[in-house]
């Protein structure tokens, strides 16, 4: 009987919860890399998402991303790691993107940013975006290689063959040369 009793009570203390939950501001936030490769002096594109899911307007949201990308490792080509939104409204959502570019090639960790809000009765809450994990930025080099377009392999191509194609012309022009008046058949 105790231990029903208990559980009744486990089973109300949850519902209160969602229920105060449900009732005021409550934001999810996702941190994601729109860029396929992150390369070493090359733009990469990130994007925030900030979505306010309860029931009253999130108030003083800031989002700051500025621990994970330390200027002495990373350069910010365009937006801020530091952003801040007066407002956002019940079952609304802002997103925020970053251009950055990486100084150094290696192993990295994408780490959570943080998100901060205030519900109406003035709480400061404090939240975490998903962590990507662990990347790699390519050194450009290794970069061009694998993924650029394979221009150089054309030109390689087209380097080998054409001993061969100049050749046939130069047979070619010879030929005319020697049977000046044969008339060349022209293939259509
Ligand atoms: C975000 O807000 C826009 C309108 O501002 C809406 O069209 C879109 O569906 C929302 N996205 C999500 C995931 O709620
Ligand atoms: C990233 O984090 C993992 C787990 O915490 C760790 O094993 C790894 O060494 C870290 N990598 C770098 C480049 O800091």
């Amino acid at each position: 009987m105790k231990f029903s009793l208990f559980a009744l009570l486990a089973v109300a203390v949850t519902c209160a919860d969602v229920g105060t939950q449900t009732k005021d501001a409550f934001v999810l936030a996702h941190k994601q890399p729109l860029s396929t490769y992150a390369v070493e002096n090359m733009d990469f594109v990130l994007e925030y998402g900030i979505y306010n899911v309860g029931d009253k307007p999130a108030q003083k949201v800031t989002l700051d991303d500025r621990h994970s990308f330390p200027t002495n490792s990373f350069e910010i080509v365009k937006g801020l790691l530091h952003v801040h939104f007066e407002k956002i409204p019940a079952g609304g959502n802002v997103t925020h993107s970053v251009v950055i570019r990486p100084r150094a090639y290696g192993f990295f960790n994408y780490t959570a940013a943080q998100v901060t809000y205030y519900t109406d009765n003035e709480n400061l809450h404090v939240t975490l975006t998903n962590t990507p994990g662990e990347g790699y930025i390519y050194r450009q080099k290794e970069y061009d290689r694998r993924f650029a377009p394979k221009y150089t392999y054309f030109l390689v191509f087209f380097a080998l063959i054409a001993p061969t194609t100049l050749g046939s012309y130069v047979l070619f022009e010879q030929s005319k040369a020697r049977f000046p008046n044969k008339p060349v058949k022209k293939t259509t």
